[in-house]
């Protein structure tokens, strides 16, 4: 099953690589047949925080206020045992970044780069991709926080700019919505919940998350949330404890928190009889899980696809007749190539799926 998702990350990473960001190119609707992983909710709700909990790395900007302010589109590519962690990024080819903190201060420059050192925000995404033997294959998009109002700085239109980039992203049948709501807000008033339902009324593709437990007003919990009474989603809610601005400020490591995390969810009386399905860790496995069912079911419609893509450019190449230029010609066949390779790849696997319809991976 590995397998399959490591499969979808190339394909996704090819197309990127041919300039596809899922605007109008040569294969726009191939990637759009693609899952992908989003996370969304309010302003400073978690939601970089528990990206990077799932990635089990620290590299993200977090904070209070508006701190990401560009898509982040993170590729995470699982390596063999042993071999050296790196990032790489789309826009600075062949450096190969071993410290993530450089990696963290790579995405705020870039953000600046396109929008200034503003509060303002882009709908240009940043490529990052994670090589590590400590990741599942996962695509996981990162994107700024719905908010209410414009602050300094910031243009009236801000907050519909940014309610129109997250739709962009999960209105897509074949985005998983990580939507993120912080247990000390009420959940009536809960960003996550209410995009995520214009897009996916039937909670087919969302999974519900619960920030900031440790947060809450003494006396109040936040069991009948995560025991699914106050708001039904068809996956059970996941609760997490991310790490706390000052946390951050001290330096606290991933494996500290999640110890923490997993300390805090077997030990709180309220929580003890869920922590089997509390936490980051249980969150990341949920995902991978979830992802695999959803990918094995679209082979064949992303194997259609392709054929349809060799199609189209075999009919444009001979549009184009004998005397191509370069420029145009060759584009086009490095394209159908990596097409047909897919294509090669597809076949091996829907072969080894549709003889006895289950075959394990
Ligand atoms: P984003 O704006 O939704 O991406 O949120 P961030 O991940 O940047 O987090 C915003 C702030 O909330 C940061 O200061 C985090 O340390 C803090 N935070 C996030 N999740 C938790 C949590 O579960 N518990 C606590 N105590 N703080 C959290
Ligand atoms: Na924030
Ligand atoms: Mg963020």
């Amino acid at each position: 099953m590995e397998n399959l998702i490591s499969l979808v990350n190339k394909i996704q990473r090819a197309c990127t690589v041919l300039g596809d960001h899922g605007e109008a190119s040569a294969l726009p609707t191939l990637w759009d047949s693609l899952p992908a992983i989003a996370v969304v909710g309010g302003q400073s709700s978690g939601k970089s925080s528990v990206l990077e909990s799932v990635v089990g790395k620290d590299f993200l900007p977090r904070g209070s206020g508006i701190v990401t302010r560009r898509p982040l589109v993170l590729q995470l590519h699982k390596t063999d045992e042993g071999s050296r962690e790196y990032a790489e990024f789309l826009h600075l080819p062949r450096k190969r970044f071993t410290d993530f903190a450089a990696v963290r201060k790579e995405i705020q420059d870039e953000t600046d780069r396109e929008t200034g050192r503003t509060k303002q925000i882009s709908s240009v995404p940043i490529h990052l991709s994670i090589y590590s033997p400590n990741v599942v294959n996962l695509t996981l998009i990162d994107l700024p926080g719905l908010t209410k109002v414009a602050v300094e700085g910031q243009p009236d239109s801000i907050v519909q700019d940014i309610e129109n980039m997250v739709h962009s992203y999960i209105e897509k049948p074949n985005c998983i919505i990580l939507a993120i709501s912080p247990a000390n807000q009420d959940l009536a008033t809960s960003d996550a919940i209410k995009i995520s339902r214009e897009v996916d009324p039937t909670g087919e593709r969302t999974l519900g998350v619960l920030t900031k437990i440790d947060l809450m007003d003494k006396g109040t919990d936040a069991v009948d949330i995560l025991e699914g009474r106050a708001y039904r989603l068809k996956f059970p809610w996941i609760g997490v404890v991310n790490r706390s601005q000052a946390d951050i400020n001290k330096n606290v490591d991933m494996i500290a928190a999640r110890r923490r995390e997993r300390e805090y969810f077997a030990n709180t009386p309220e929580y003890k009889h869920l922590a089997h399905r509390m936490g980051s860790e249980h969150l990341a496995k949920m995902l991978s899980k979830h992802l695999e069912t959803v990918i094995k079911s679209k082979i064949p419609g992303i194997q259609s696809l392709i054929s349809k893509t060799i199609a189209e450019l075999e009919a444009e190449l001979s549009r184009l007749g004998k005397p191509v230029a370069a420029d145009a010609g060759g584009k086009l066949y490095a394209i159908m190539e990596i097409c047909r390779s897919f294509d090669q790849i597809l076949k091996e696997h829907l072969d080894g799926v549709r003889p006895g319809g289950d075959k394990i991976y």
